[in-house]
């Protein structure tokens, strides 16, 4: 693999051995992958977790020296002032949060702590060479934004932060670029929740390719959280860095270009009735719940009032928690407009910087929980609680059935 005066230099060692691990790394990644060269990147965003194995790496590097290049914003771990007195959570539990926190500090990391940045705190623009970690970020990033990004671990996005380069290969190139398969989906596609079951039912079926997707009948242009939601489940139940929806993403149009007589094989239809059995198959049923979680990915201001909406003054009943999880921005915005303190009357808790796959949630494991998210009830069940899934509107009733507190 070539490599410029500059990234010889980085691997040498001449610019401390955090550099140098990083700039390791890449290269074996770049070779891994039949990389001719890196190229810069103008943007990244690390998926820390909060967790040893990423935290250690991230230590190694600012122990080396490193300082990022390229200032990443960063996942939740969770809010360990808020929460930490809320919930039981081990010393240990608290000090490598905190340590975590540390390390990404030192480095010169942007402490955003939220999983949506491709929204508001770090927006790349069509065509930007980027290097996202995150699985609902990623295929956001490359399918409705256009930039490029590979489906990047949170250990190769902030070795990219550190260097400010990534190795060219994968979704770096236009030909890569290319849907793979047809999928039709004559289903009523209504919200988010809708959007993120379809995600989840082509994700299992695609793997890693390229899906194009024509939505028979479209009534409404899909928002912003219905792509993302999309995005979200087609990369945790498969591994699909990118999509394109025709007459919706931006490089879908490129998917018309295709040689005279050349045509995708239409390789899924996807109906109401698939979208249901998908449902029935995966989750558990209803139940005695306790406790509504709403936010993974991070919910947007718009989904906060949606909430309130729903839930038209009622409150959330006895034996039941209600917590969404959003970012540090929009909570600030809920709590200059009000809605934080109205919801808070009614029994639902806006928390930022924080993941539903945290161990200060464990007060709730053993219980049913419920969500419209697929993507929280996977990660959720690991660790001991399973969850309903369900549209908001159906959220919202069971938490409010039989009246207020
Ligand atoms: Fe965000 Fe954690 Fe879900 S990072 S997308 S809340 S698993």
């Amino acid at each position: 693999m070539f490599l410029a005066d500059d990234e010889k230099r980085m691997l040498d060692g001449d610019y401390g051995p955090g550099v140098q691990k990083a700039m390791e790394l890449l290269v074996a990644l770049g070779k891994a992958f039949d990389a001719e060269r890196l190229i810069p990147v103008s943007r990244t965003h690390v998926a820390l977790s909060g967790q040893e194995g990423d935290t250690y790496w991230c230590t190694m590097l600012a122990d080396g020296g490193a300082k990022c290049k390229i200032a990443p914003t960063t996942n939740p771990a969770w809010d360990v002032n808020a929460l930490s007195k809320r919930f039981e959570v081990t010393e240990a539990e608290l000090e490598l949060a905190v340590r975590t926190i540390d390390a990404y500090r030192r480095i010169g990391a942007v402490l955003s702590f939220c999983c949506t940045p491709e929204l508001e705190s770090n927006v790349p623009v069509f065509g930007e060479h980027v290097a996202f970690s995150e699985s609902s970020a990623t295929p956001y990033v490359n399918s409705v934004l256009g930039a490029r990004s590979n489906r990047e671990s949170s250990v190769s996005a902030l070795a990219s932060a550190v260097t400010g380069k990534t190795p060219l290969y994968g979704l770096h190139l236009s030909e890569n670029r290319v849907g793979q398969f047809m999928v039709i989906v004559e289903a009523e596609m209504r919200d988010p929740y809708d959007w993120g079951i379809l995600g989840w039912y082509i994700g299992k079926f695609a793997g890693n390719r390229i899906p194009v997707i024509r939505v028979v009948n479209m009534k409404q242009r899909p928002a912003p959280e219905d792509l993302l939601y999309m995005g979200a489940e087609m990369n945790t139940s498969g591994a699909v860095p990118m999509y394109h929806i025709e007459d919706v993403t931006p490089e879908a149009l490129m998917q018309k270009h295709l040689p005279a007589g050349k045509a995708f094989d239409v390789e899924l239809v996807v109906g109401d009735r698939e979208l249901k059995d998908q449902q029935e198959e995966l989750f558990e049923k209803i139940g005695p719940i306790n406790l509504v979680m709403l936010g993974c990915p991070h919910y947007t201001y718009a989904q906060i009032r949606e909430v309130e909406h729903l839930l038209n003054g009622r409150h959330v009943k006895k034996g039941v928690d209600f917590w969404i999880l959003t970012s540090f921005y929009t909570l600030e915005l809920a709590a200059r407009s009000g809605e934080r303190a109205r919801l808070k009357d009614l029994g639902v808790e806006l928390v930022a910087d924080t993941c539903i796959d945290e161990p200060c949630w464990k007060s709730f494991e053993g219980g049913l929980g419920m969500t419209d998210s697929p993507k929280c009830a996977y990660y959720r069940k690991r660790r001991g609680q399973p969850f309903v899934v369900r549209r908001l509107h159906d959220c919202i009733e069971a938490a409010v059935e039989q009246g207020g507190r």
